[in-house]
């Protein structure tokens, strides 16, 4: 199977961390892959028209995205076991997409400070994504820390994920001090060495 991959992606990075938590990275050929919203340069666009990675290219198969499609499949090939049975099932999907809704916005706002000349930059366009990302770096904090402390799933890799998105890109953004029991839960995340596999170089 092809990956089509880019290592500062919080997509592709969910995607790394669940092949190596089933130790399978092996069954995966990394294809490099970058572009923009402006530009899709090598993004796969003949096999995801929305010009997205990760896609997972198959041999018996359309070539699958985004990453919770990706990440249902390969959980389901590896029986890696990453989404638990019903109804915790529910409580980690919800989980997985507000991980994925942190790294969407924080990758927005990283579109809009990266490709727009400053001249068009909105500074409320920015702050509302920043207010959605504290809104659910809030909900996970007051709702969700039992979760996050059970067995590895998915939505753990998502949120982990987005968090390590976060200090990458946004490191003038603090958020641990005011989150301070998902921050010590981060630190013992990713610890672990399918996320220190992962970690996108600056
Ligand atoms: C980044 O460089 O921040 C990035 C790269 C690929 C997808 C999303 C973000």
């Amino acid at each position: 199977m092809k990956l089509f991959h880019a290592p500062a992606s919080p997509f592709v990075r969910k995607v790394m961390v669940l092949l190596h938590e089933a130790k399978a990275t092996d069954r995966v050929t990394l294809v490099p892959a970058s572009g923009s919203p402006l530009d899709p340069g090598t993004l796969p666009v003949d096999r995801n028209p929305l010009g997205k990675i990760p896609a997972l290219e198959r041999p018996d198969g359309p070539t699958l995205y985004d990453s919770r499609v990706i990440s249902r499949y390969l959980d389901d090939l590896l029986q890696a076991r990453l989404y638990p049975a019903a109804p915790r099932l529910w409580d980690t999907l919800v989980i997985e997409a507000t991980g994925d809704g942190i790294a969407e916005a924080a990758v927005l706002m990283r579109y809009e400070v990266h490709l727009r000349p400053e001249t068009t930059r909105s500074p409320a366009w920015v702050d509302a994504q920043w207010q959605k990302i504290a809104r659910a770096l809030a909900a996970l904090e007051d709702r969700w820390m039992s979760h996050l402390s059970g067995p590895p799933d998915m939505g753990q890799i998502a949120v982990a994920c987005a968090l390590g998105y976060l200090d990458f890109r946004h490191a003038d953004r603090p958020w641990r001090t005011t989150h301070p029991v998902l921050a010590a839960w981060y630190a013992t995340f990713d610890a672990r060495p399918a996320m220190r596999g992962t970690a996108p170089d600056a």
